[in-house]
């Protein structure tokens, strides 16, 4: 088999996203297997893309000229589904990413079992989320994106600290206070492909959240930084703005990260 980084970035440097999770999810199928056999794979070295290949459409607009939809109609819910896909294969790439862009860094197996398993997920997210598209006659790349996605893993490309702390610890976490807002839209619409899909992604997320806390808990204990404190800096200096409440507790807590890593950062610095 392949290096794990060697395989990150055929990923990474695949454009169309339906060849891209089918590559992502057939590799992580090929490590689990490994695993489960008792070996050990060599993680290699491999150079990762400053930015991963894209397909041609999407267009990718600045945030603010991407056109706002109600969610109350039909096409403002496939705006909706549209934008979940976008962000998910933006997740695919940024597990990838990780596994990457650190092996300087010194890390546990484990590390690599987690993100592989949370890339594989976000394969399926994105499946899921196409499928649901393609039902209702429309598909990924039929509506602009954001662009600038992959501003927070450029900014954090040489700091594996800053990137658990940005990207799972608060990205992540963001999708864990949003979803079940969204799950509400389509129970409303009886799109009942979309609820599945959505609680499957909300059901997971947290995982992905958790291996964030987890290694960035345990890198704070090999440097004997208090991570609190630690977090708070990261994020003020990589995260652009102050974050926003309402906040999913409940979800937080079961991904391992406490009120008081998150409540500092926003506008009041409290709870409201
Ligand atoms: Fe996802
Ligand atoms: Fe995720």
């Amino acid at each position: 088999m392949l290096p794990l980084a060697e395989m990150a970035v055929t990923v990474l440097t695949t454009a169309n996203g339906r060849d891209k999770t089918a590559i992502s999810r057939e590799f992580a199928s090929v490590w689990r297997d490994a695993r489960a056999a008792g070996v050990v794979p060599d993680i290699g070295h491999a150079a990762p893309p400053d930015m991963p290949a894209r397909p041609d459409q999407p267009a990718l607009l600045a945030p603010r000229d991407v056109p706002l939809r109600k969610t109350g109609s039909p096409e403002g819910r496939i705006a909706l589904l549209h934008a979940v896909a976008h962000i998910e294969l933006n997740a695919v790439d940024l597990h990838w990413d990780i596994i990457a862009r650190f092996t300087d860094v010194e890390m546990p197996i484990g590390f690599y079992d987690d993100w592989v398993q949370a890339a594989d997920e976000e394969s399926k997210h994105f499946n899921l989320m196409c499928d649901c598209l393609e039902a209702v006659g429309s598909h990924y790349g039929a509506l602009p994106a954001h662009a600038g996605m992959w501003q927070a893993a450029e900014d954090t490309k040489d700091d594996l600290y800053g990137r658990l702390a940005v990207v799972p610890m608060v990205l992540e976490a963001r999708g864990l206070d949003v979803t079940p807002g969204m799950i509400k839209i389509f129970k409303q619409a009886k799109s009942h492909d979309a609820v599945a899909a959505l609680e499957t992604i909300y059901a997971e997320e947290v995982h992905h959240v958790a291996y964030g806390s987890k290694w960035f808990n345990y890198l704070c204990g090999r440097l004997d930084q208090d991570p609190t404190p630690f977090f708070h800096a990261l994020v003020r200096k990589y995260f652009h703005g102050d974050l926003r409440p309402p906040f999913n507790e409940e979800k937080r807590a079961e991904a391992g990260i406490p009120p008081d890593f998150y409540w500092p950062l926003t506008k009041d610095g409290r709870p409201t």
